[in-house]
């Protein structure tokens, strides 16, 4: 396993896995495209360079985290091209998506990036979720981001155990989904999600 850069050739496999992180996917077609909308294809067509992806003996992604490093930058980019991928009827979804970010504007001074994680069912448990998460706060640290966030339903006990476990803070519960953030200066990253190696830009990190 490796923990390296995402590539172009990645995508299909990053979006299988954002659909199917917590089991055989069998949503409708439009809450299929909802979920890759909102959570995932902005991330990997606008800033490539801030995705990662955890990568198996054939080099195939089985995990990966992705992110957005400024959240101004993201709402813009995102309500303009993004919100007119749905359909001019689906009202639902476009306040969705819209409603999934109402956190990330409150914090977004201290926490000016967010992030999106999710490994296969058969690699969890296994440390990639922590090495995905070093890795991109090493890398955002180094470009000067001061915070991440990222949000999660409120019910998503694994989610919550996993943040809770690597040192993220806990922010507020609204709306249905809990905010965490983390710290990126570095004498202020918490022990355990603190980067353990001093990660080269185009090396990937080999496990
Ligand atoms: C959350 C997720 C990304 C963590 O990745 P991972 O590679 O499993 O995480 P790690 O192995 O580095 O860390 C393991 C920790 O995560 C949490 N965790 C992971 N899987 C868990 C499970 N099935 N049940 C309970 N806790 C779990 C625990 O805190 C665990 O620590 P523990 O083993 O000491 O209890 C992964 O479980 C996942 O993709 N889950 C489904 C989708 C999801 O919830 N994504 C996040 C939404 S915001």
């Amino acid at each position: 396993m490796i923990i390296r850069p995402y590539t172009e050739k990645d995508k299909e496999d990053v979006r299988f896995i954002c659909l199917n992180s917590e089991g055989p996917c069998d949503l409708s077609e439009s809450s299929q495209h909802f979920i890759l909308t909102t959570y995932c294809d902005y991330y990997l067509e606008q800033e490539p360079e801030n995705c990662f992806v955890a990568a198996d003996g054939d080099d195939r992604a089985v995990g990966y985290v992705i992110c957005a490093e400024d959240f101004d930058q993201f709402r813009a980019c995102f309500n303009r091209a993004y919100l007119s991928r749905f359909p001019k009827y689906d009202f639902k979804h476009r306040l969705d998506a819209r409603a999934s970010v109402i956190l990330h504007e409150k914090y977004k001074q201290t926490y000016p990036a967010h992030l999106h994680i999710d490994v296969l069912p058969e690699y969890q448990r296994k440390g990639l979720g922590h090495l995905l998460v070093q890795t991109l706060a090493s890398h955002l640290s180094f470009k000067g981001v001061p915070g991440v966030m990222l949000t999660v339903w409120t019910k998503n006990t694994v989610g919550r155990s996993f943040y809770e476990k690597y040192g993220f803070t806990f922010l507020e519960d609204a709306y249905g989904s809990a905010a965490y953030g983390l710290p990126l200066h570095a004498e202020e990253l918490a022990d355990a999600a603190r980067p353990q190696c001093v990660r080269n830009e185009t090396s990937p990190l080999e496990i």
